[in-house]
C-alpha cells in the first residue's frame, strides 16, 4: 500500500492497514479468485460501452442482480445508446423503469443522457471526477463506470465493500460515520492493483454479493480466508460495526393496582398513544396515595392499604419507560366501576385480556 491516509485506520490488527505487503495481497488474491470464480456473463460484462455500463450501474445502485436483468435487457430494447435516451420523453423512461422502484434514478437517467449530450457531445467522459459530476452519479458509481468501460485505477466503497474491508481489516469504527468514511475510501484506494483494475472492481462487488454476505458469510472459500481479522478472530458477525444507538430519552409513569382480594380495576386505554385500546392498569403521573385515594374517590371505594411495587423498565421504539406501580387494597364492596371503560375483572380473566406486556408481566408476578 502506498501510506497516505489510509495508514491512520485503526484496524484490529494495528497497522497491518498500511503494510505494501498487505495491500497487494489483498488484490492479488481477489483478481485471481475473480478470473476463476467470479462472475463473467452478467448482461453488461464484456463490453466497454460507456452507456451500458453507466445504465446497469444505476439500475444496480437499490436493485438486485436477478431483479435488473430482464429491465435492464427492456431498457436497452427501446433506448440503445444514450441519444435515444436523451432525445424520449422522460415519460417514455419512466414507463420503461416502472417497477424498479427508487424513481428518481430514471428521472436523473434522463437528466444525465441529456447532459451527457449536450456537455459531452454523446460521450461519456472519461475521468471518474468528471464523470462523478454528472446527474445521478455518485463517486462509487462514478468510478465503476470508469473502471469498467475506460480502465480506470478509481476505487469504489458502496455497501457491500464496506463491508469487505471492514472484516479484511478489522475496522473497528462505523463506516457511516464521516471520517471512518474518508479513511475507508483511502484505504479503497491505496489497495487498488496497477493492474487489472477491471477483474479487481468486479471481484469486490462478486466477493460482497457471492461470499462475504451479511449473515452467513461462506469464509472457507474466500481468497482472504488467511488474512482477513475478521475471521482471525470470529468476529464476522460484529464487523462491520453496526451503528451506534442513540439513548433513547426516558419517561417514567406510575400504575395503579386497585385490587379488593378478588378482582383488579381495569381501564381501556384511548385507541391513539402507547397501548391504544388496550385493557390496562390506570395510569397516573405519579403513583401515590394521593393518586390512589382521587381515584379511589371517582370509583366509590376506599382505600385500605398502599404498597409501593419494584419499579418496571419497558423499551419502546423512541423512548424507555419506567413504570412505578402503587398496589392499593380496597375495600372488597367495590366491584363495580361507575364509568364505561373501565372493568373490574378477576385476576385469571384479566391475565386473558390482551393487556400490555409489561402490565401482564406485573400482574403475572414478575
Ligand atoms: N452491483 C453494482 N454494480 C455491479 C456490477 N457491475 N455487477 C454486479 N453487481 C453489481
Amino acid at each position: 500500500m502506498s501510506g497516505g491516509k489510509a495508514a491512520r485506520l485503526v484496524t484490529r490488527a494495528g497497522a497491518a492497514a498500511d503494510k505494501p505487503a498487505a495491500g497487494a495481497s489483498f488484490a492479488t488474491r481477489l483478481i485471481a479468485w475473480q478470473r476463476t470464480h467470479g462472475r463473467h456473463d452478467l448482461p453488461w460484462q464484456g463490453t466497454r460501452d460507456a452507456y451500458r455500463i453507466w445504465l446497469s450501474e444505476i439500475m444496480l445502485q437499490q436493485t438486485q442482480v436477478s431483479t435488473v436483468i430482464p429491465y435492464y435487457a427492456r431498457f436497452l430494447d427501446r433506448f440503445p445508446d444514450v441519444a435515444a435516451l436523451a432525445a424520449a420523453p422522460v415519460d417514455a423512461v419512466l414507463e420503461r423503469w416502472a417497477g424498479l422502484g427508487y424513481y428518481a434514478r430514471a428521472r436523473n437517467l434522463h437528466r444525465c443522457a441529456l447532459a451527457v449530450v449536450v456537455e459531452h457531445g454523446g460521450r461519456f467522459p472519461q475521468a471518474p471526477e468528471r464523470i462523478a459530476e454528472l446527474p445521478g452519479i455518485g463517486r462509487s458509481t462514478a468510478a465503476a463506470i470508469a473502471a469498467f468501460a475506460f480502465g480506470a485505477r478509481a476505487a469504489i466503497l458502496d455497501g457491500n465493500v464496506k463491508r469487505v474491508l471492514a472484516r479484511c481489516f478489522g475496522i473497528e469504527r462505523y463506516p457511516g460515520e464521516a471520517q471512518t468514511e474518508r479513511e475507508m475510501w483511502a484505504l479503497a484506494e491505496a489497495l487498488l492493483p496497477a493492474a487489472g483494475i477491471e477483474a479487481y472492481t468486479q471481484g469486490l462487488m462478486d466477493l460482497g454479493a457471492t461470499l462475504c454476505t451479511r449473515g452467513k458469510p461462506r469464509c472457507e472459500a474466500c481468497p482472504m480466508r488467511d488474512i482477513c481479522i475478521a475471521r482471525r478472530d470470529g468476529r464476522q458477525d460484529e464487523l462491520p460495526v453496526a451503528k451506534p444507538r442513540k439513548a433513547l430519552p426516558a419517561r417514567t409513569t406510575g400504575v395503579l393496582l386497585f385490587s379488593d382480594g378478588e378482582r383488579i380495576l381495569l381501564e381501556r386505554r384511548p385507541p391513539a398513544g402507547i397501548w391504544g385500546g388496550l385493557l390496562s392498569l390506570p395510569e397516573v403521573p405519579q403513583a401515590t396515595p394521593e393518586a390512589a385515594a382521587a381515584l379511589a374517590r371517582r370509583h366509590g371505594c376506599r382505600v385500605l392499604h398502599t404498597q409501593a411495587l419494584p419499579a418496571l423498565q419497558h423499551t419502546f421504539t423512541h423512548f424507555k419507560l419506567t413504570i412505578a406501580p402503587l398496589l392499593c387494597t380496597v375495600e372488597p364492596a367495590a366491584r363495580h366501576a361507575a364509568e364505561s371503560g373501565w372493568q373490574w375483572l378477576p385476576l385469571a380473566t384479566a391475565l386473558d385480556a390482551g393487556l400490555p406486556a409489561p402490565i401482564r408481566k406485573l400482574l403475572a408476578g414478575g
